[in-house]
């Protein structure tokens, strides 16, 4: 029999690790969120980036037909918990509603099931206090978009088990992407914590005046060979995602290198997040559902 996962969220992150680990692992994935339009529109999303693969070639589209075939979408969490051997939370970066799931989940899944948060802020060991089975919670940090790159961050909270990174090693392998250890629970793991005080750092050289939005990621393009440009980046995460992290990291370290620019803080008050918004240092027609 398929061996059976849950996720939990359909959104941005979420729906991209559903399709992964149905697509490349061939799991059974129960893909769960609280209202049947979020659902609707992580499987549109779906379908959207399984398109895109097989006009590109990369995979078949009986492939496509497969994944789809293997993606069960639920609003309910008995449905998507109760006989899993994983489940990925990918809900809003938000304490009190991971808090609220987690408890949820805990009280459904089987004792050895593994838990596991995308979560890109959040202390892994305190998402793990919420549940009975600390030693069996992780964090698998994906990248976004998690169809196209290749990382994902496996994170050790304090109390988790040699068994659950082992296994949680595997499940990444399986899902066809490579993994790095971080071995202690710390804000940023390693990729945000280069990348994020980098971003602020762009903003900031607009907010000077130094150079052009457009400049900085010619810099960074053709100085760093960065796929994307910091601000184009940084318009794809979100400023209001990117404004958040660095401020757990701030509170965190309380090192003033954290502290965002208050261009990147402005423009977050005004609404301007970025690709998901509509506008951020630059303006997006709609392409991508
Ligand atoms: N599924 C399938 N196809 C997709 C896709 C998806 N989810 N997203 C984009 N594509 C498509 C594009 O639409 C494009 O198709 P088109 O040519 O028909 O328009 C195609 O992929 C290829 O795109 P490009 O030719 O522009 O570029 P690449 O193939 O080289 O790579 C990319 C695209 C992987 C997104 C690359 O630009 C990149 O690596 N950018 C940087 C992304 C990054 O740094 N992500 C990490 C962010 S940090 C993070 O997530 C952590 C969090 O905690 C903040």
């Amino acid at each position: 029999m398929s061996r059976r996962i849950a996720v939990l969220g359909a959104g941005l992150m979420g729906h991209g690790i559903a399709q992964v680990a149905a697509q490349t692992a061939g799991y059974e994935v129960y893909l769960v969120d609280v209202e049947q339009r979020f659902l609707d529109r992580g499987m549109e999303q779906i379908r959207w980036s399984l398109n895109k693969l097989v006009e590109k070639k990369t995979i078949a589209g009986e492939d496509a037909e497969k994944t789809l075939s293997r993606i069960h979408p639920t609003l309910s969490y008995e449905e998507a918990c109760s006989d899993v051997e994983l489940v990925i939370e990918a809900v809003p970066e938000d304490v009190e509603i991971k808090k609220q799931v987690w408890k949820k989940v805990d009280a459904i899944a089987p004792k050895d099931t593994v838990l596991a948060s995308n979560t890109s802020s959040i202390s892994i060991t305190q998402l793990a206090s919420y549940t009975s089975r600390p030693q069996r919670f992780c964090g698998l940090h994906f990248f976004n978009p998690p169809q196209l790159m290749k990382l994902v961050e496996i994170i050790r909270g304090r109390l988790t088990s040699d068994e659950t990174i082992e296994y949680a090693k595997q499940v990444v392998t399986e899902m066809g992407k490579e993994y790095v250890l971080v071995n202690k629970d710390v804000a940023g793991f390693i990729v945000n914590r280069i990348l994020v005080p980098a971003l602020n750092e762009a903003v900031q050289l607009v907010y000077e005046g130094v150079a052009t939005p457009e400049d900085v990621d010619k810099a960074v393009k053709l100085g760093l060979n960065w796929p994307m440009g910091a601000i184009t980046l940084l318009d794809y995460v979100g400023l209001d995602t990117t404004l958040h992290v660095l401020e757990v990291l701030m509170n965190d370290y309380q090192d003033p290198k954290y502290r965002p620019s208050p261009l990147l803080r402005e423009m977050v008050r005004a609404g301007l997040y970025g690709r998901k918004s509509g506008r951020g240092f630059y303006t997006y027609e709609k392409k991508q559902p």
